[in-house]
């Protein structure tokens, strides 16, 4: 990721980041073959499970582990500690029967998610291909 594109993706990530249980439950709402793969939510009502503390615990968990990747983009000095946390996440996501179309799925809801809520445009939108891209390169070696 060039300067500028990270600069695009931490701006705009910085705009609805504090938003972690919109963020979750519009995937699981457009996924819910997602959702399901969570043993404490598999099979339930989504609307019933948006408001209990393990979905806001793992809304954040997930929000955090973008916010440490997007903060660690665009500095070559940054490119081992993305490789070490991106593989492992990879792998720790394989272990668990998550598939690399489910983390396509992810990106679709994501982005859909943020062409609603940040200022949207053709360098933004080519910034997080990009960044997702880089992502996905690492995470799906080890899938
Ligand atoms: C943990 C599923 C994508 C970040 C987990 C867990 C499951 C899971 C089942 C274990 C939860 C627990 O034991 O309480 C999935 C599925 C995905 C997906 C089906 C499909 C796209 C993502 C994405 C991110 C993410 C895109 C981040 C951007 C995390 C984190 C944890 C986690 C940080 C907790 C740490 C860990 O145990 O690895 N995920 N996940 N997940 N997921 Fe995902």
């Amino acid at each position: 990721l060039t300067a500028d594109q990270a600069n695009l993706v931490q701006s705009s990530w910085k705009q609805v980041s504090h938003n972690e249980v919109d963020i979750l439950y519009a995937v699981f709402k457009a996924y819910p073959d997602i959702q399901n793969k969570f043993s404490q939510f598999a099979g339930k009502d989504l609307d019933s499970v948006k408001d209990s503390a393990a979905f806001a615990t793992h809304a954040t968990r997930i929000v955090s582990f973008l916010s440490e990747v997007i903060s660690l983009s665009g500095n070559e000095a940054n490119a081992g500690a993305i490789q070490n946390i991106v593989s492992k996440f990879g792998a720790d996501h394989n272990a668990r029967g998550v598939t690399k179309a489910q983390f396509g799925e992810f990106r679709t809801a994501l982005f859909a998610y943020l062409q609603a809520h940040v200022s949207w445009g053709d360098n933004v939108a080519a910034a997080w291909n990009q960044a997702v891209d880089n992502t996905f390169t690492i995470a799906f070696q080890s899938m």
